[in-house]
């Protein structure tokens, strides 16, 4: 009876893995409108459209004035960016993605004048379009920053103009990081013209294999099949130039020139490279979706039965087993949740936030699995349409140091939340309330390493960014083996109308000394905030002492450490109550990381990839001045990757979380941003 079982669970776990770790992520566009692909899908900048059936790279028709649609230049991009490469590129250990695109383009001149200035498929770092990128540089650079390998930027170029370097006014190109191509084919010879007088459309395909390095486009009429003979073969390892994540699109200019740059149809393929467990499960979801699950749960049953020789399933191992599979939230019927809860019972409720109130349960239908049930007042998400479709998001947030999101049941009007039950509580309680052992260094050093992780895999690992915004340590909860689970987070995107500003909540007492200095400028969440937010738990952890203390003479945590820097006593910040028990080197190290993060100047906290690195060692904490140093506004924009943040970060609300202590529930535990 238990063997079968079991193999049932091995039997779908396997067929799980290998179906999903093969499978490429797919799309195919047969053609555009105001509602499809669903809005949100493709990212536009300024100046481009979806309109007459086609994605109009660069101003159309619709715009009457001549002049409008001169100099403009503007990309679109497929929504996520999607990871290229991995590991060393350049030994055959590394890994470069496959893939393959195919579009149909109309480039088109107004009135029979020439066209100008060209059309390109990209692979983008982002969305980000330099100023003055019209007229020669198609959107992909500008006068300054042409040709800086800094650029991480690939296209394939329909270029119009003939430019001194160019061959010719109807050319293909393969431009790295500048307009200037790395090679170019004329397409006259090939019997093809761009742009036509009277307008034609065709078809591009361009095909890329990670394993050879080999880039091929071919070009056709629209409707005529692909041709055996590629316009363009070359050898390209896109590791060497591409960011490992990015985005893929379109961009288009048009100068004294123009030319309309209209795109009929796309379809992508992007070969998924393999990822840390949680990685793969994520794409579980994100690629069979949930009906191809729920074929595979069909199968599994099916099997499981067939062993039965025609035994109902009802083994509740098995279901439960079922149920638990990663990446599978499910629906419960509100029947379940109020048996689960004891009808709301008022004893069992763990804690409450701003949305609503959060129980312990028991599902006695599931083994006695242990859930926390977050129930939503109705007036919280009345008219809330988005509200669920940023459940979306968390849904897929998969990872070991997150807490688990179980389902949900939405029933007239009303939201309930279920999340894995997590028995030790809040971080926030072990080293506050009352305990009889306090926490040991090994497990502090665990939870900082466990929360560290979890902050990177939603800024970098995760398709689309997320930042929580709401760090500290009543948010993060422990599991059975003290492992840090962080707490809610992307729940109230749609709920901010109701928002507090940074500025307004700044005096209340418990939230202070988690927040970053700029957000009271910016009233933005971004991952530098979090990081902010990060380093303020560290110094928690490792002093014992909430972050707005005032401690010998210092208005809170930070600046008695920072002393404490200064004069070469850095041990004396470690938690008296551990009496000493402490590894020396590890707390060097997290004191060190701890102030690096608190940082005034966002630009300088470090990044976390480079948090996980100095946890485990491999990298030395950073130099940290002896003065802390002073907080500049406005700040120099950051160069480079940060000033990609803001465009791409989803920045979804977080609320609190279902096990706030209970010196949190005065409701500080909520706080909305803009
Ligand atoms: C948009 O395109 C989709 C897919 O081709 C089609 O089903 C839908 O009816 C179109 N909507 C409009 C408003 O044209
Ligand atoms: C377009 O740019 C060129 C050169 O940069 C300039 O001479 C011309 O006046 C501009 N045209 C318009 C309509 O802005
Ligand atoms: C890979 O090889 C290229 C070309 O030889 C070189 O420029 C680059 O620095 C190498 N990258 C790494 C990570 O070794
Ligand atoms: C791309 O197309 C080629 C030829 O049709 C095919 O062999 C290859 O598997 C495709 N690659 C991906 C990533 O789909
Ligand atoms: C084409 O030229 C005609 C006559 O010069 C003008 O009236 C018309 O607006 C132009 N059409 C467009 C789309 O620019
Ligand atoms: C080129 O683009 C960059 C980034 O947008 C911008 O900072 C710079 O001023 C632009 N250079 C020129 C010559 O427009
Ligand atoms: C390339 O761009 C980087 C960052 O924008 C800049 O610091 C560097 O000076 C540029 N290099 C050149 C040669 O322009
Ligand atoms: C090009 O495609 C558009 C949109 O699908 C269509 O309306 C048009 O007739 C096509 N033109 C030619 C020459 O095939
Ligand atoms: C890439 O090329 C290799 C070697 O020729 C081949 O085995 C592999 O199937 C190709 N991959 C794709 C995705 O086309
Ligand atoms: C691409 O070029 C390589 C040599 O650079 C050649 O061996 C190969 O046959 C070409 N592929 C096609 C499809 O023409
Ligand atoms: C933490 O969880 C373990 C395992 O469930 C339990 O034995 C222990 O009592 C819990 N500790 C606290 C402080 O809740």
């Amino acid at each position: 009876m238990g063997s079968p079982g079991k193999l049932v669970i091995i039997f779908l776990l396997l067929f799980l893995t290998i179906t999903t770790a093969k499978k490429p992520f797919k799309f195919d566009y047969e053609s555009f409108n105001k509602t499809y692909p669903a809005p949100d899908t493709l990212q536009f900048t300024e100046d481009t459209a979806v309109s007459q059936g086609a994605l109009q790279i660069t101003p159309d028709t619709s715009n009457s004035l001549e002049t409008y649609r001169q100099n403009k230049s503007g990309r679109v991009v497929f929504q996520t960016p999607f990871k290229l490469w991995e590991g060393n590129v350049n030994s055959t250990a590394g890994k470069i993605a496959s893939f393959n695109t195919s579009f149909g383009v109309n480039i088109y001149r107004v009135n029979n004048t020439s066209p100008g200035e060209g059309f390109a498929f990209i692979i983008a770092p982002d969305l980000n379009i330099p100023a003055q990128s019209y007229g020669q540089y198609l959107g992909l650079t500008n006068a300054s920053t042409d040709g800086n390998w800094t650029n991480h930027l690939i296209a394939i170029e329909l270029d119009t103009v003939r430019q001194e370097f160019d061959p010719d006014d109807n050319h293909m190109g393969l431009n790295i990081n500048s307009i200037k191509s790395n090679k170019v084919v004329s397409l006259a010879s090939q019997g093809i013209i761009i742009a036509p007088p009277k307008a034609l459309n065709y078809t591009v395909w361009i095909q890329y294999n990670g394993t050879q390095k080999v880039i091929k486009v071919y070009m056709a009429l629209q409707g005529k099949p692909m041709p055996k003979v590629p316009v363009l073969n070359e050898s390209l390892n896109i590791g060497w130039y591409l960011n490992q994540y990015s985005y893929f699109g379109f961009s288009a200019s048009t100068g004294n020139l123009i030319q309309l740059n209209c795109v009929l149809r796309w379809d992508l393929t992007v070969e998924i490279l393999p990822e840390d467990n949680d990685r793969t499960w994520l794409k579980i979801g994100l690629v069979t979706g949930t009906s191809g699950l729920a074929l595979l749960l069909v199968a599994a049953v099916g099997f499981y039965y067939f062993l039965h020789k025609g035994r109902p399933v009802n083994d509740p191992r098995i279901m439960g087993a079922l149920r638990s599979l990663p990446g599978t939230p499910r629906e419960f019927s509100f029947k379940d949740l109020r048996r689960a809860t004891n009808n709301f019972d008022e004893k069992l409720k763990l804690g409450q936030g701003g949305f609503g109130i959060v129980y312990k349960g028991v599902l006695a239908k599931e083994n006695n699995m242990e859930i926390a049930v977050k129930k939503f007042s109705r007036e919280n998400i009345q008219g809330k349409d988005d509200f669920l479709a940023e459940l979306t998001i968390i849904n897929r947030l998969r990872h070991k140091h997150l807490v688990r999101l179980v389902g949900w049941c939405h029933k007239n009007g009303m939201l309930l939340l279920v999340y894995d039950y997590m028995p030790n509580g809040s971080l926030d309680n072990h080293l506050f309330g009352k305990q009889d052992k306090i926490l040991s260094w090994d497990r502090r050093y665990k939870i900082i390493s466990g929360v560290a992780s979890a902050i990177n895999y939603l800024h970098n690992e995760y398709d689309q960014k997320v930042v929580h915004r709401d760090l500290k340590a009543s948010n993060i909860m422990l599991d059975s083996n003290y492992n840090a689970r962080l707490g809610d987070f992307g729940l109230a995107r749609a709920l901010e109308n109701e928002k507090t500003s940074y500025a307004d909540i700044g005096g209340i007492p418990g939230t202070l000394g988690y927040i970053a200095p700029e957000c009271f400028h910016t009233g933005k969440a971004t991952r530098e905030s979090d990081v902010y937010g990060f380093g303020a738990v560290v110094l928690e952890v490792v002093c014992g002492e909430r972050p707005w203390t005032k401690i010998a003479g210092f208005q809170c945590v930070v600046d008695w450490v920072w002393m404490l820097h200064r004069e070469n006593r850095i041990f004396e910040a470690v938690d008296e109550r551990l009496g000493g028990d402490f590894n020396t080197e590890e707390a060097e190290r997290l004191i060190l990381l701890g102030l690096a993060c608190s940082h005034p100047i966002s630009g300088e906290r470090p990044k976390p990839q480079t948090i996980v690195q100095i946890i485990s060692g491999s990298v030395p904490p950073p130099y940290i001045p002896p003065f802390k140093p002073a907080f500049v506004w406005p700040v120099m924009e950051p160069t480079g990757d940060s000033s990609m943040t803001n465009t791409h970060d989803t920045t979804p609300m977080s609320s609190s979380y279902y096990g706030v202590s209970q010196e949190s529930n005065t409701g500080y535990s909520d706080l909305y941003t803009v």
